[in-house]
């Protein structure tokens, strides 16, 4: 993965700010004011960046950013940025919305916390009764986690320890897709697809099958010119990896509804209702892992929904709370809770900080917001527009394929155009790491450059966009990605 700002290749190049002045406000910090440089030098001394190369920095400035208003987000200079991710997937509801800090200070000085362990609180018992009326089918049990790998560690706890009490013990394995991204915790990382990123974390719990993803852009050539015949393909490969590991051993599949690493495959026509078809003709558990595809990133409050499938359980985290508080949790179908809903059995499973009053209350706000707003509807109304305005990349020979759904997209750089030649890992790594990240972000957009599949440039912009930041991220791509393509 790359880091989105690697200061070993700073301005140079990089095209010049096209907000121009207005990127800057008047009077803002320069690099030389004392308390710039002080956070920086304390920033570099003590803190330690997720998936970041730390040398990156040694000599750099590292990228603070102090705050965020709507769309947009500023550093320290007071330099604005285009948030086109949304944080990490986050910020659904954009930044800087007071009602919703205000919702989690409010429930801070009535009750800050109490676990949910045994107990309950009024605010998650809110929170779960309203996800369960928007979730699709019979999720109507809510488990609170703090975070989306708790929430996929969650589930497959739930299917290992929901087989043993229906009198199927054997069941343990989960089938994920190449190069699909769940989460960073021993178990999670096990169902994750990146080999890059467990080896060093290996022997990881044993019981990770993986199956091929949706990449019709990359799909074999029997199938490359039929979306419908790759995606029962790519379905049947499912039914394959159960019959190969022996379906009384295969608990569950996580797949997201758009898988985002390797740059945001939509699913072909048909494949969730065969993936459904297949999981009940042998028993196994689906997870639609919708840490970044739920709460309108896809123009509905679930993922699935949009690709009108009903899974057996949901993951979600991100965007529930647009960022507000850290929250995410699963969401459970009558019928995986049966067997805990009477005697002594119990679900042995918990983390202190889950569903905590806080987070629950700053949900309970964010989903104010969307329907204040209709966000759905603002998804749904502007996504073609979203869309016909990154596809007016492509008469750039760097860029191969633009494709997603809502507003979650994946542009893919290639070395040549007509035979789809990817670049070599040098290459890449010249190109990502030395160039484009820094590039984009010297520029003003916040995207992701992610190198973990073949290059791919990420947009998923806050659901309160519309055209004229679709516009501004075509822009400042269109700039960079002209550059880069002249230093190959
Ligand atoms: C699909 C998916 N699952 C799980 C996770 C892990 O979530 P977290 O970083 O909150 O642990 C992510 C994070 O991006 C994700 O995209």
């Amino acid at each position: 993965m790359t880091t989105p700002h690697d200061p070993g290749h700073a301005a140079a190049n990089a095209p010049s700010d096209p907000l121009g002045p207005a990127a800057a406000s008047d009077g803002a910090p320069g690099s030389g004011d004392p308390a710039i440089l002080a956070m920086q030098e304390a920033a570099r001394r003590h803190l330690w960046l997720h998936f970041t190369r730390m040398s990156s920095y040694a000599d750099g400035e590292v990228p603070v950013i102090v705050r965020g208003s709507g769309q947009y987000v500023y550093d320290q200079k007071g330099k604005r940025y285009l948030d086109g991710l949304s944080g990490l997937f986050v910020s659904q509801i954009g930044h800087g919305r007071k009602e919703v800090a205000e919702a989690g200070a409010l429930q801070g000085s009535e009750l800050a916390y109490f676990p949910l362990w045994s107990y309950a609180h009024p605010r998650a018992i809110e929170l779960a009764e309203r996800l369960a009326s928007l979730a699709p089918g019979d999720l109507n049990r809510v488990f609170f986690t703090t975070s989306g790998s708790e929430a996929v560690e969650s589930a497959w706890k739930l299917a290992k320890q929901y087989f043993k009490a229906v009198g199927e013990p054997a069941r343990y394995k989960v089938l994920s897709r190449d190069i699909a991204y769940h989460g960073t915790s021993m178990g999670a990382l096990a169902i994750t697809g990146l080999p890059s990123i467990k080896e060093p974390f290996e022997p990881l719990p044993p019981g990770g099958v993986r199956v091929p993803n949706t990449n019709f852009y990359r799909a074999p050539g029997f199938v490359a010119d039929d979306l419908a015949g790759f995606g029962r393909w790519a379905a049947d490969e499912i039914e394959r990896a159960i019959l190969r590991e022996g379906p009384e051993s295969v608990a569950a599949v996580f797949l997201e509804p758009v898988q985002n690493s390797g740059g945001c495959f939509p699913p072909p026509p048909g494949y969730f209702a065969r993936v459904r078809e297949i999981c009940d003709r042998y028993g196994v558990i689906l997870v639609s892992d919708e840490v970044i595809c739920a709460f309108g990133r896809l123009g509905y409050y679930f993922g699935s929904q949009r690709y009108n499938y009903e899974p057996d359980i949901i993951t979600f985290a991100k965007g529930v709370t647009s960022g507000y508080a850290p929250l995410g949790g699963m969401m459970v179908s009558d019928r995986l809770m049966e067997p805990f809903s009477a005697g002594t059995a119990t679900f042995l499973h918990g983390v202190t900080f889950a569903g905590h009053p806080v987070s629950s209350a700053v949900a309970l706000a964010n989903l104010d917001v969307f329907e204040q707003e209709d966000l759905l509807g603002n998804v749904r109304a502007n996504e073609a527009a979203f869309r016909a305005t990154l596809e007016k990349l492509h008469d750039l020979p760097i860029v191969g394929d633009v494709r997603g759904d809502g507003y979650f997209y994946g542009i893919e750089l290639v070395k040549d155009k007509a035979t789809r030649e990817t670049f070599s890992d040098d290459e890449s790594e010249r190109l990502l790491r030395g160039f484009l990240s820094q590039a984009v972000f010297d520029a003003g957009l916040i995207c992701r450059a992610d190198d973990r599949g073949d290059p791919v440039i990420q947009l998923a912009p806050p659901l309160t966009c519309g055209p004229e930041h679709f516009a501004e991220m075509e822009q400042i791509l269109r700039s960079v990605l002209t550059e880069a393509w002249s230093r190959i």
